[in-house]
């Protein structure tokens, strides 16, 4: 190994071009790749910019080629020389400096390395665990630094944007009291208080509250939130939010700012232009159409809603999930008439994984409906089915038939395979979508009470109030979510800013007086004091980069993520820790011995 000495770093690996042959430089990278000539030696030399071609010839410095034979992949290095154009035959248009080559008469060994544990330089299949485990190495990796890149730069827009639209960045406690966002949460315990325990943020929802009760008028964050939930392919324990919080604002204002914020990410960041304002639906019509909350607009197969016809029809399945307060509706896969049995089969069981208990399904052929449920139906019904479905020969037709929950699950996420294998989705569109006018509560049957569908500060919509004692579900909220694509990259809501309406929601909640004086005292003390109107929102900047970038994996936009456990297999975290530090921490040191 040797040292920089006095070489300074004149050039990246992607600055020279033919404007700077003859010039003098000096590289420092890492070998990505060493080839051997009749005794001239070519090393692509990486760094985070790009690839530049240096050459060992003998001719020019027989030390320097001499040495040079030791390199191996990976190792770090600094060279000078001159730049030359390459022999017309050896260049490479792919490359930015592709055109030139650096003569190289000095050589320094910064640091070798082992053998990396996958090549770096090809897109070759490595397990996910061991490019986390050796994370800093598949960080080196063209694609996923690009994505790193492209987070910042996205990050930079972003910040530019709020600034200039006199928001306050302001940075939000992590170790703190527990805000309900609905999934578990990490808690911290306290050494100094026993017994006592913090809990990371699952959002820094009542501290953006209280900026504004304070007369910040405008905040954003970019920051992390926790939450201990079952993770997805777009889900981590720990992601970042753009959040924001304004004052003396309606929904129409945020909408505007957002879409604002969000054209110029996606003009900074993929030069594309998008022409606000995005669409809108309400919530109830998304899921009367889509059977989701976040539906892909991207193409058709929409839901059609076939319970008033099953109510009264020959087929024991469907009527009796109508009888039982449920719904039937199918959706017209259309020109899918040839699908095998195999094909029904498969989906059969797909549908079966989100609850369905069968797939009744119809193959439209020129002169009949072939399926084994036709037989249960009159013309008429078959008439009708067929008008309201738009129905034509070669077409097949899903059915769900269920409590509206489960229909609505089912049929939502066969639309979404459908369009998979049909191909349907089209490359490189993004369909933005508000939904708006989500109910304010939802019932949970297994605690028996009702939840906020958003959370316990989201403003009721006033013209559903009186519905409040008497059908709570009914009620609509003043809540929006952003979706791209099928994915919810944001949600947000006019916040509760009277403390008796923010106590009359907690009551609907099932939260007593006292559980909400002890739990969210503070809170309403504040509102006490002042509270301006106000809204806001929060991106979830992971799934918006993995949207922007084209990643499947939420892994791919984030420098150190966790596995679908919840684990670092770099730092090997969630880790034992030793006895001594949970007797500080009043934790009792046997559950080990116990399980
Ligand atoms: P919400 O809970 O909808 O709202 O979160 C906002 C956005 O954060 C993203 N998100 C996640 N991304 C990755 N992994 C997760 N586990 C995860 N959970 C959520 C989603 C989501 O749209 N305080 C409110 C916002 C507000 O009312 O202003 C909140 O946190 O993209
Ligand atoms: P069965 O009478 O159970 O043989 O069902 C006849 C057809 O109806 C089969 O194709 C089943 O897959 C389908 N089926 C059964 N239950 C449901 C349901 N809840 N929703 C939709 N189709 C169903």
């Amino acid at each position: 190994m040797e040292s920089m000495g006095a070489l300074r770093r004149t050039h990246t690996c992607n600055e020279l071009d033919l404007a700077s042959v003859d010039q003098r430089t000096t590289l420092m990278g890492w070998v990505l790749r060493r080839r051997d000539h009749g005794g001239v030696i070519f090393i692509d030399l990486r760094d985070r910019w790009g690839v530049t071609q240096v050459v060992f010839n003998p001719e020019i410095s027989q030390a320097v080629h001499a040495k040079a034979h030791q390199l191996r992949s990976e190792w770090v290095i600094a060279v000078q020389g001159r730049v030359a154009r390459r022999p017309e035959s050896m260049e490479n248009p792919k490359l930015a400096t592709g055109a030139i080559e650096i003569l190289v008469d000095e050589l320094r060994i910064l640091n070798t390395s082992e053998t990396p544990p996958f090549p770096l330089d090809e897109d070759v299949e490595v397990s996910d665990t061991l490019r986390l485990q050796y994370r800093y190495l598949d960080l080196r990796r063209p694609e996923i630094a690009g994505n790193l890149i492209l987070r910042h730069q996205a990050m930079q827009a972003v910040r530019s944007y709020l600034n200039d639209h006199r928001f306050l960045e302001i940075e939000t406690p992590m170790l703190t009291r527990s805000t309900p966002e609905g999934a578990r949460d990490y808690l911290v315990p306290s050494r100094v208080s026993a017994g006592k325990f913090y809990a990371l943020p699952q959002s820094p929802q009542l501290f953006k509250q209280l900026l504004m009760i304070s007369g910040m008028d405008r905040y954003y964050q970019i920051v992390k939130c926790f939450r201990d939930e079952d993770l997805r392919a777009d889900r981590q324990p720990e992601f970042t939010q753009i959040d924001m919080e304004l004052s003396f604002v309606t929904e129409e204002d945020i909408i505007d700012i957002v879409e604002g914020m969000i054209t110029g990410l996606f003009a900074t960041t993929r030069d594309i232009s998008l022409s606000p304002p995005f669409a809108r639906m309400t919530y109830a019509e998304a899921m009367r159409r889509f059977g989701t909350d976040r539906p892909d607009t991207r193409f058709g197969l929409e839901l059609v809603d076939l319970t008033d016809m099953a109510r009264e029809c020959g087929f024991k399945v469907f009527r009796a999930a109508v009888e039982q307060g449920g719904v039937v509706k199918a959706i017209n896969a259309k020109n899918c008439g040839g699908f095998s049995r195999k094909d029904l089969d498969d989906l059969t069981e797909y549908a079966g994984r989100f609850g369905a208990r069968g797939m009744a399904w119809i193959k439209i052929k020129e002169d009949e409906w072939q399926s084994p449920i036709t037989k249960f139906f009159t013309e008429e019904e078959i008439a009708a089915m067929g008008r309201a479905l738009d129905a034509q020969p070669g077409d097949l037709i899903l059915f769900g038939a269920d409590k509206t929950k489960v229909v609505h699950q089912v049929l939502s996420e066969l639309r979404l395979e459908l369009a998979r294998r049909l191909d349907l989705v089209p490359a490189d569109a993004f369909n933005f979508l508000w939904v708006t006018d989500f109910p304010l509560l939802e019932y949970d049957e297994e605690e028996k009470r009702y939840t906020a569908v958003h959370h316990p500060f989201t403003a009721p919509n006033e013209d559903d109030l009186p519905l409040l004692a008497t059908d709570p579900g009914a009620v609509r909220s003043r809540a929006y979510d952003l979706v791209l694509n099928g994915s919810e990259i944001g949600g947000g809501s006019i916040r509760i800013h009277s403390p008796a309406m923010q106590r009359t929601v907690f009551q609907a909640l099932g939260i007593g007086d006292e559980e909400a004086e002890e739990k969210f005292g503070f809170l309403l003390r504040a509102l006490e004091h002042g509270a301006p109107p106000h809204g806001g929102i929060a991106f979830g900047v992971d799934r918006l980069m993995m949207l922007i970038t084209g990643s499947s994996s939420i892994r791919d936009v984030i420098a150190f993520p966790k596995t679908q456990k919840a684990t670092c297999p770099l730092t090997d975290a969630p880790s034992p820790v030793s006895r001594k530090q949970l007797t500080e921490l009043h934790l009792r040191p046997d559950w080990k011995e116990k399980n």
